[in-house]
């Protein structure tokens, strides 16, 4: 399967795209999933968004599973937050669009999602923990929201900076 590369910042017209919706899961779909997963994978990484391949449609692929353990990819599309918990939870997370950089964000500890799987029928999962957070993080990318749009001004914009440096200096 193909590996694609993934968009990263400065690339901001790409990834602050609203997706949309997939109208039926067919093999188009089907293959588009495989090449994010392959994608993903070879990253490394444990979560990746249609548009950080350049595709609006809503549509995401999650791993949990460590390095060593049988590889568990959860297929979604459509996905919609139907409940979230009062409690929250932080995590240090991290990008495969920001590459390198690493902040604390604070989200619901648990989330109700309804989501169509990869043979289009309708699913409901209750997430808790890293899933959770995984989940919220990777449905912002459909909505065009980055991590960092989730932590201190100056943070966000010193790494938007940097990016832009990079790119000007052309080391991306
Ligand atoms: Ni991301």
């Amino acid at each position: 399967m193909p590996v694609v590369p993934i968009i990263t910042l400065p690339d901001e017209k790409t990834l602050r795209q609203v997706s949309s919706p997939v109208a039926s899961i067919d093999a188009g779909v089907r293959k588009l999933w495989d090449d994010m997963l392959d994608t993903m994978y070879r990253a490394p990484g444990i979560g990746l968004a249609a548009i950080q391949i350049g595709v609006p449609r809503r549509m995401l692929v999650i791993d949990l599973a460590k390095d060593g353990e049988e590889k568990k990819p959860l297929f979604v599309a459509n996905p919609e937050v139907i409940w979230a918990s009062e409690a929250q939870n932080d995590y240090e997370e991290g990008c495969l669009s920001i590459p390198e950089f690493y902040e604390m964000v604070t989200r619901p500890a648990e989330i109700r999602l309804r989501y169509l799987d990869r043979q289009g029928e309708a699913q409901e999962m209750h997430a808790t923990g890293l899933m959770a957070t995984c989940l919220q993080h990777e449905i912002d990318h459909l909505n065009g929201v980055l991590f960092i749009d989730h932590i201190s001004r100056l943070k966000r914009e010193r790494v938007i900076k940097k990016f832009q440096k990079a790119q000007k200096l052309g080391k991306l």
